[in-house]
């Protein structure tokens, strides 16, 4: 039976790094307060030129960990036929950026399609690449996890509960059809519960109001992500267990299984606390939250492609991977490496 192997990763931040310290230029925190509460220490922020725009794209960052993943896979670009971009913020309003990969990366007129499912759009999107692939949709999909936070946050006293923790950064893997029956996705989980949909998000601008956007909103701060960080912690680690739980029963494998756990990196509290209800030593779940704080969509395939480069992730390891974020919405995958 056809499988969908992960062949090939790739990731790209951008070269400016923000230190904790950095930031206590703008408002009031410090180095002590965010190590402590969320194990972070940098981030990567695109600079902007004298109008505001970032230097590189959403879709340019995209494309960049999409070639590395390309060439760590041996495929040609113009074997995908799919691509599938994970992202909250797309580069214009509409179309997605997916569209822009297919341009950028020069692809035969690949299918293109964006998936706004915020911290666990990348889970999603691998299931969706599973589903096509053992469907016979595509053979050779791109999954593009990718976030460009740093012009969204709100850098005085008011937005620092979020601002300090997210970063910028794209990760990008290939899914490709296989007959190895001992390799690939063995199960995902993909779950939602929207009544909590207001207990983290980015309210503007706004599909069903006049011109989208307005000045009593910007004023308001609306326009900013907001979060109720206490209560979606405490979601966030019972769902991350939840979903590693479900999966392995439905893969039938067990925790001990498991060479590495990939989880999305939203707070090294989050992460510990995983690791410790779930029995699992720091050394089987894999952590770079101090280097790039929370990218969001980016975070798994940014470390997974990291996982490969440090050797931490071999032909034949079983492996999970696990998100939970704004909608809220969760869950994981079962992967044979
Ligand atoms: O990726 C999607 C999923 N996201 C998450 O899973 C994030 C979940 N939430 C969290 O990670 C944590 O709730 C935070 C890191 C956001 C906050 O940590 P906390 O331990 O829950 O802190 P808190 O919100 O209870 O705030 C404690 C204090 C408050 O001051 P008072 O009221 O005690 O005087 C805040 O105003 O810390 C203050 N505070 C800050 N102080 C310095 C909030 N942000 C900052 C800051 N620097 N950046």
């Amino acid at each position: 039976m056809t499988k969908a192997a992960i062949i090939g990763t790739g990731f790209f931040v951008p070269d400016n790094v923000v230190t904790n310290n950095d930031l206590t230029q703008w408002m009031d925190t410090s180095d002590e307060w965010i190590t402590e509460r969320s194990g972070i220490k940098e981030r990567r922020w695109l600079k902007r030129d004298d109008d505001g725009f970032t230097t590189m794209s959403g879709a340019e960052m995209g494309a960049e960990a999409a070639r590395m993943a390309i060439e760590n896979a041996g495929i040609e670009a113009t074997d995908i036929d799919q691509i599938i971009f994970a992202t909250l913020n797309s580069d214009v309003f509409f179309p997605g950026n997916g569209v822009f990969i297919e341009d950028l990366l020069g692809l035969n007129c690949a299918g293109a399609m964006d998936v706004r499912n915020q911290c666990t759009g990348f889970i999603y999107s691998l299931a969706a690449a599973d589903g096509f692939i053992r469907a016979g949709t595509a053979r050779t999909v791109l999954v593009i996890g990718c976030e460009i936070q740093s012009t969204a946050l709100d850098l005085s006293d008011r937005g620092r509960d979020m601002a300090v923790l997210f970063g910028d950064g794209a990760g990008a893997a290939i899914v490709q059809a296989t007959d190895e029956a001992d390799r690939g996705i063995i199960a995902s989980v993909l779950h939602s519960q929207g009544r909590y949909a207001r207990d983290l998000y980015g309210e503007a601008p706004m599909g069903n109001l006049k011109d989208r956007i307005s000045a009593e909103i910007m004023a308001e701060g609306r326009h900013y992500p907001s979060m109720n960080g206490q209560m979606v912690f405490k979601h966030a680690t019972r769902r991350f267990c939840e979903s590693i739980t479900e999966v392995l029963a439905k893969g039938e494998a067990s925790i001990d299984d498991v060479a590495l756990i990939v989880p999305h990196q939203a707070n090294q509290r989050i992460t510990d606390a995983v690791a410790a209800r779930m029995g699992v030593g720091n050394e089987r779940v894999f952590s770079n939250i101090a280097k790039y704080g929370n990218t969001t969509a980016a975070t798994i395939p940014i470390a997974l492609a990291e996982a490969v480069r440090e050797d931490r992730l071999h032909k034949g390891d079983l492996i999970v991977t696990v998100a939970f974020g704004s909608g809220f919405t969760w869950g994981a995958n079962l992967i044979r490496w």
